[in-house]
């Protein structure tokens, strides 16, 4: 999603932002562009597709004409949501060329500023939202207004999700900024300040970090960060130091970040787990800062791939706590009348902390009254800050859009809630609990055992690599990892899939069952797997492709299937219970393949992106 870099106060700012819009790359963009000042002009380059192409442009200009005296500029990565990809729409967007805007999100009323704008006699010459700032700029600095004054007007005529800087020849010593619900950060420096969508866009520059807040908007020249709240009132908001994360854009060897990330989840994992479990046999969450005095439901929100995992989490919960769990996709709770009958706590899930629709549903969770929590990866991040209580999966940076290590991540601390409370209401045995905890911490190993199936499921995505569309199956824990197979393949290698639970097939979706179409199935012996089989039988008998991931009882059962992946045998009683972090493994590297092999960009695939900060 959009990326905004900016930079005053440092020589070759230019080059400063775009080594920023670098670091942004990985939340999905279409096109770039740059603005910066020197010799008195503006100078605004924007290319479509990826930074390289902007990167080529700049070096086309004469360092003199444009950067070596330049110490400020602003920088942009677009996703576009108004207006086609092209170099028209890319940002900056700017007025009279002496105005110039990045913006992330979306100015929902700026049709009727447009209308009224163009009959104030502004060209515009794009087709998006953002081009009505800089006019509007334009239009209250020539009423007379300072570039502060100017800004606060604007503020006032626009509606929507933003993070927005702006610059003006007429005042070539300044930024102004503005954010509402759209994540900003602003960097300090020596003689020197910065923004960026994150904090991690800007630490190769400093390491003191300033998170504003909805509704802030700040003036910011090389001396001075004046930050001001909704109300115009002079306010300090928290520095907090921020550590670099070195090393954090490598590949380190992988083909892929994508790759990277999921031969990660074995060493992520053991720091997770070693956070959460003390002495071999005690959760240490906090159940009573999560909101759970009682035995009330639990809601929990999410997007995505996060969401798949709040799936998962409510059948632990559900079956280990006996405790009551609603799972509401964050898009669509924030729109609706929920009741909250008998709930007291919200738990969002999310990686980046920014999704928008998550961070939108938190804060209506909050407005009903619940207790909202978060389960984050990134630290500092805008849903982290509004959770009354956050638990961190500390996965570490994650840069593939496709999310791998987070999900597993994310599994672990929902497992760990769903254990906890289990225990508190006496329905985990303390004997229970110790055999549980010791399984788990044996996860990592498990995890790296199951990785070493690559080559097989590699042989299969080459057999399935130019299907028309794929079908996932699942039943209990493991439909919600039939969803997430689904739609990692989807993402990635941009194969029709869908993923299902197995006793819907014949409800309908076995309507979709010809020749050949492959169906995958993620199976472990639960009770339940005789059904399961019959299922697949159902689709094997109408000409599909069967592919069956699951332990060796379970393919003993469908000698029929085409392919069968056996997982390696883990002897434990909870081996159902934990199918889910197992079969994560598999459904990720099997969309990884499948998408190498059709030669996707696995990392950036097409009109994705890794935060997505507008609803
Ligand atoms: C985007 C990404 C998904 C991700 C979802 C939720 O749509 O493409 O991979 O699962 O956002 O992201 P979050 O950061 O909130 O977990």
């Amino acid at each position: 999603m959009c990326g905004v870099v900016a930079v005053i106060g440092k020589q070759n700012a230019s080059d400063l932002v775009v080594e920023g819009l670098k670091k942004l790359e990985y939340r999905g963009y279409d096109s770039a562009g740059i603005a910066s000042v020197s010799g008195g002009a503006l100078h605004t380059i924007k290319s479509e597709g990826k930074l390289i192409n902007l990167i080529e442009e700049l070096s086309k200009v004469s360092k003199a004409n444009l950067q070596s005296d330049s110490s400020i500029a602003i920088g942009h990565t677009r996703w576009a949501t108004h207006g086609n990809v092209n170099v028209k729409n890319a940002h900056p967007l700017t007025s009279e060329s002496k105005v110039a805007v990045v913006h992330n999100g979306i100015i929902e009323n700026y049709e009727s500023i447009k209308n009224q704008l163009i009959s104030d006699g502004y060209v515009f010459k794009s087709q998006t939202d953002t081009e009505v700032l800089p006019h509007l700029f334009m239009k209250y600095i020539k009423l007379g207004n300072n570039f502060l004054q100017a800004g606060r007007l604007v503020l006032k005529d626009i509606k929507g999700a933003f993070a927005f800087v702006a610059m003006s020849l007429d005042f070539p010593n300044e930024l102004f900024v503005s954010r509402n619900s759209s994540p900003l950060a602003i960097g300090l420096g020596e003689k020197s300040n910065f923004v960026g969508s994150d904090a991690h866009s800007i630490d190769h520059l400093t390491q003191r970090i300033i998170y504003l807040e909805d509704g802030d908007h700040a003036l910011i020249d090389l001396d001075n960060v004046r930050i001001f709240n909704i109300n115009e009132e002079n306010v300090d908001r928290k520095i907090i130091n921020i550590k670099a994360e070195i090393g954090l854009i490598t590949k380190g060897g992988y083909r892929h970040f994508m790759e990277k990330e999921i031969f990660e989840q074995p060493s992520v994992i053991p720091q997770i787990i070693s956070t959460f479990i003390k002495n071999s046999y005690e959760i240490n969450i906090d159940l009573n800062k999560l909101g759970f005095k009682n035995k009330n439901t639990l809601l929990i929100s999410a997007a995505g791939t996060s969401y798949y995992a709040a799936m998962v989490g409510k059948y632990w919960i559900e079956q280990l706590a006996d405790l009551p769990v609603i799972i509401d996709l964050a898009s669509e709770y924030r729109y609706r009348k929920p009741s909250v009958f008998g709930q007291s706590a919200m738990l969002v899930i999310s990686q980046s902390g920014e999704s928008l629709d998550t961070l939108m549903a938190l804060r209506h969770g909050k407005e009903l009254g619940l207790n909202t929590n978060a389960i984050v990866n990134v630290e500092g991040s805008t849903i982290d800050r509004e959770a009354n209580y956050s638990l961190y999966t500390r996965a570490g940076a994650e840069i593939g859009v496709a999310s791998t290590k987070s999900f597993t991540s994310q599994l672990v601390i929902l497992f760990m809630i769903a254990v906890a409370l289990g225990k508190k209401f006496n329905i985990v045995t303390q004997e229970q609990l110790q055999k549980i905890c010791s399984y788990i911490l044996s996860l990592p190993s498990a995890i790296a055992e199951m990785l070493n199936m690559e080559n097989e499921i590699k042989s299969v995505a080459q057999n399935i690599k130019n299907a028309k569309s794929i079908i996932f199956l699942g039943r209990g824990l493991l439909y919600p990892l039939a969803l997430e197979g689904a739609l990692k393949l989807k993402e990635i290698s941009y194969i029709h899939a869908e993923g299902f639970a197995a006793g819907e097939m014949k409800h309908g979706p076995i309507a979709l069952i010809e020749d050949q179409v492959p169906v995958i199935m993620f199976l472990v012996s639960d009770g339940n797997e005789d059904k399961a089989i019959s299922n697949l039988q159902e689709a094997y008998s109408r000409g599909a492709k069967i592919i069956l991931i699951a332990d060796r009882d379970c393919i003993k059962k469908a000698p029929f299937a085409h392919y069968k992946i056996e997982i390696p045998n883990f002897e434990t009683d909870f081996k159902s219970l934990l199918s889910p972090f197992l079969m994560a493994i598999p459904a990720q590297l099997l969309a990884y393949h499948v998408a190498n092999e059709r030669g996707t960009d696995v990392d950036q695939p097409r009109n994705l992106a890794k935060s997505v900060t507008v609803e």
